[in-house]
């Protein structure tokens, strides 16, 4: 089995940080989102990996390289335009060849491995009606954002429909689907919708349309389609409840290192209290500062004299004097700083090389 990992498309909904860079990199628990699915993959024994890349293949590129640090081997199909995910298989059908495969959206994050799911599907392959596609369901509390599933009474899946304005059903699919090689001959097919793209969920529905076995799953642990703030910053918390205590980095006498923390090797805590689950970065120096639950600081950073609690601060940034930054997003090489001596909480959305005095 190989894997389609999309890692193209435009990320507008997290901008500024990706006017800068790819979406699938913005980092959670300071490791990027993609690297989550690819280790889940090669844990599932899946090596030979296809990565979609758009306007940010450079980045992409540069930071998976040929996927041998993640003992894979990636091979890059670049897509000049994000025309849709059905778009996405049509332009890998080299790459798939006739093999079955796992799609796997590179901005989406789940707690469950893959294993069980690709084995189930292996299984159902192997016996008297094999299906040609699986996918994955979770209920949602806002199924307009999301491709949703109808389901008869036996639990098949009946009509598929993508972000639907009056949604039939609140089962939206998770961004993780299997597929035999008749999906090419669904994607080939199938027209752009309203919105200008090749749909999955209308080749998934051409599929079911030609009679053919749609497996469905429902997810039982958590997921995450990272591509806005919030549940960014959800993410972040819950990568970083599964963290065990690691402190490498050197911690002076009058700091205070509580719970669940990592201090990467390189790093320095001076006259500072550190509560965790907080992930601390590489030659990051945090000064006289208190950070709190649900953070993670990215590799040189410096933080002095300030408070941060349930953020993500990326490499090479500096929070200098600000009383509390809390539910906040700061991109790279940024510097958030305060010029006047009010104490106040801020919220902040930061893109990279940005420079903010709050007043
Ligand atoms: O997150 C699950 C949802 O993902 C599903 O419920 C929807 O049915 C599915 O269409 C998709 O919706 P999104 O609006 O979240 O898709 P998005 O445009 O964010 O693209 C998902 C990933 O695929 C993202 O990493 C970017 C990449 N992509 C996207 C497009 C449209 C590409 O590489 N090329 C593309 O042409």
């Amino acid at each position: 089995m190989k894997a389609l990992i999309l890692a193209g498309g435009a990320g507008t909904r997290l901008r500024p940080i990706t006017h800068t860079r790819a979406k699938q990199l913005v980092p959670v628990a300071n490791t990027p989102i993609l690297h989550y699915g690819i280790h889940s993959m090669v844990a599932a024994g899946i090596t030979e990996l296809g990565v979609i890349v758009g306007d940010t293949r450079d980045e992409v590129m540069a930071d998976l390289g040929d996927g041998s640090k993640f003992g894979a081997s990636v091979t890059y199909i670049a897509q000049d335009d994000p025309l849709g995910l059905a778009h996405c298989v049509l332009i890998a059908k080299d790459f798939l060849g006739d093999d079955d495969f796992v799609m796997y959206l590179g901005d989406n994050l789940l707690e469950q491995d893959l294993e069980a799911f690709v084995a189930a599907f292996s299984l159902a392959r192997a016996g008297d009606q094999p299906p040609a596609a699986q996918i994955l369901l979770k209920p949602v509390s806002d199924p307009q954002r999301f491709g949703i599933a109808s389901l008869d009474d036996d639990g098949h899946v009946v009509k598929l429909v993508e972000k639907p304005a009056d949604p039939p059903s609140n089962l939206a699919l998770v961004g993780v689907y299997l597929f035999d090689r008749e999906i090419h001959d669904a994607v080939a097919a199938i027209e752009p919708s309203e919105r200008g793209e090749l749909e999955i969920t209308d080749a998934i529905q051409w599929l079911i349309d030609q009679g053919r076995r749609v497996r469905t799953e429902i997810l039982t642990g958590w997921w995450i389609d990272t591509g806005k703030l919030t549940p960014l910053l959800e993410a972040n918390r819950l990568i970083l409840e599964t963290i065990e205590r690691q402190i490498d980095g050197a911690v002076d006498e009058a700091s205070i290192i509580d719970g669940r923390v990592i201090v990467e090797a390189g790093a320095e805590i001076i006259n500072s209290t550190i509560r965790g689950p907080v992930a601390i970065g590489s030659g990051t120096r945090i000064v006289d500062s208190f950070i709190g639950p649900y953070s993670a600081v990215g590799d040189d950073c410096e933080v002095e004299h300030s408070e941060i609690e349930h953020s993500v601060v990326m490499e090479r940034s500096k929070v200098l004097d600000i009383p509390r930054l809390e539910d906040s997003l700061i991109g790279s090489d940024a510097v958030v700083s305060r010029t006047k001596r009010k104490p106040r909480a801020v919220r902040l959305m930061v893109g990279d090389h940005c420079q903010i005095d709050v007043e």
